[in-house]
């Protein structure tokens, strides 16, 4: 059977990952520095699916690395999830943005290098990358923001202009690890991913705001719009980002040393006052937001056209923005507790 090391493993999108590889009977490696509030929690819920390795390690351990993989010389593929993952944390605090998701990253393809190891890499990199695109014109229809001229969204030969330390963190180590693949032949994937929501997310204010509107709708507490709410996102189901995983790898021939859009596309996507109305709809309950500045590097419009994932390996979402949403409002009514308990301290009320 293959093994997969997820790192970030204990993160939302590393368990649903590791769940799946599991379940799949994959010898699965889950390695996380458990730093994320909720982490040990995933650990355990992931029990139920059977055997798997757990590693408390951080990536910025350059000899951890090393040894990581020196225990681990049979790896098939490497997941790799884990990293500083708000754009208002990196605000805060670059240097360590930079050290988790820069060196982290590096450390985690030289400790492969260091014992000439190929698995596949697959890298989730993200749609900041594209900075804030001043340069494509965006008009207001309808009370959202949408792309004048680009119906498909944003494909992957638009200009790089990394924005805000996150961005800059994300899409330089993005460009390692394509570069791993020209110089030394590791078989990396990189997958500029935009908005991922799913069960098991445990959304925050700066992080995951599909997630973070659904907790505030469900705990009645106050959500703040950065910017006007009319700001439009593609957002994408776990599952089908987990599919599109699969795919990737299974076309590595095709998708090796490769950068692809991975999202909801054009047919996924709302803006953030959209989200408020569906979910006031849905759950009867009037949502009370607040407005506050727009944030360094929001794109007041991202799509993501993703013809190019198609046409390399055959993938495109199947899960439709309702059904998703209407899964994860569900999942967090059934955990009111749990979030109550991580978000009690830190949420406005
Ligand atoms: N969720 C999204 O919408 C989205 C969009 C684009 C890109 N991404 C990328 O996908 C990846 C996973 O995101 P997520 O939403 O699951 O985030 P998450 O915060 O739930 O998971 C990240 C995990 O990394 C772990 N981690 C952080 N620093 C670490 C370190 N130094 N060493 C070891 N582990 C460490 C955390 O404990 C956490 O479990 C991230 O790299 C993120 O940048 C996510």
């Amino acid at each position: 059977m293959p093994k997969t090391i997820v790192t970030g493993g204990a993160g939302f999108i590393g368990c649903n990952a590791a769940r799946r590889f599991i379940e799949k009977g994959h010898k699965v490696v889950v390695l996380d520095n458990l730093s994320r509030k909720g982490t040990k929690d995933n650990v355990e819920w992931l029990r139920q699916f059977g055997e798997f390795e757990f590693e408390k390690l951080d990536i910025r351990d350059e000899k951890a690395m090393v040894d990581l993989f020196g225990r681990h010389k049979d790896v098939d593929q490497v997941i790799h999830l884990a990293g500083q993952v708000a754009v208002t944390t990196s605000v805060l605090d670059p240097r360590e943005d930079l050290e988790i998701n820069i060196l982290g990253t590096f450390n985690l393809l030289e400790g492969l290098r260091a014992h000439s190891l190929k698995p596949v890499f697959l890298y989730a990199s993200t749609n900041k990358v594209y900075g804030g695109m001043e340069e494509i014109p965006v008009e207001e229809k309808n009370g959202r923001y949408q792309y004048a001229h680009l119906p498909l969204g944003i494909d992957e030969s638009v200009n790089l202009d990394f924005h805000s330390p996150y961005g800059c963190s994300k899409g330089a180590a993005e460009q390692y690890v394509r570069d791993y693949w020209r110089i030394y032949g590791i078989p990396t994937v990189g997958l500029r991913q935009s908005c991922i929501y799913g069960l098991r997310q445990l959304g925050m204010e700066d992080q995951g705001w599909v997630a973070w509107f659904i907790i505030c709708c469900v705990l009645e507490r106050e959500v703040t719009i950065f910017g006007d709410g009319k700001q439009v996102r593609d957002a994408l189901y776990v599952q089908d980002l987990l599919d599109g995983y699969e795919a990737a790898i299974a076309n590595i021939k095709k998708t090796a040393g490769q950068i692809y859009n991975i999202g909801g596309g054009p047919d996924n996507m709302l803006s953030l006052l959209e989200l408020i109305a569906y979910l006031e709809e849905f759950s009867g309950r009037k949502m009370n937001a607040r407005f506050d500045d727009w944030r360094p590097g929001d794109q007041p419009v991202f799509v993501s056209d993703i013809r190019k994932a198609r046409e390399h390996f055959g993938w495109q979402p199947q899960v439709s923005l309702k059904q998703g949403i209407e899964r994860l409002y569900n999942w967090v009514v059934d955990n009111r507790e749990m979030f109550q308990a991580i978000h009690g301290a830190t949420a406005p009320k």
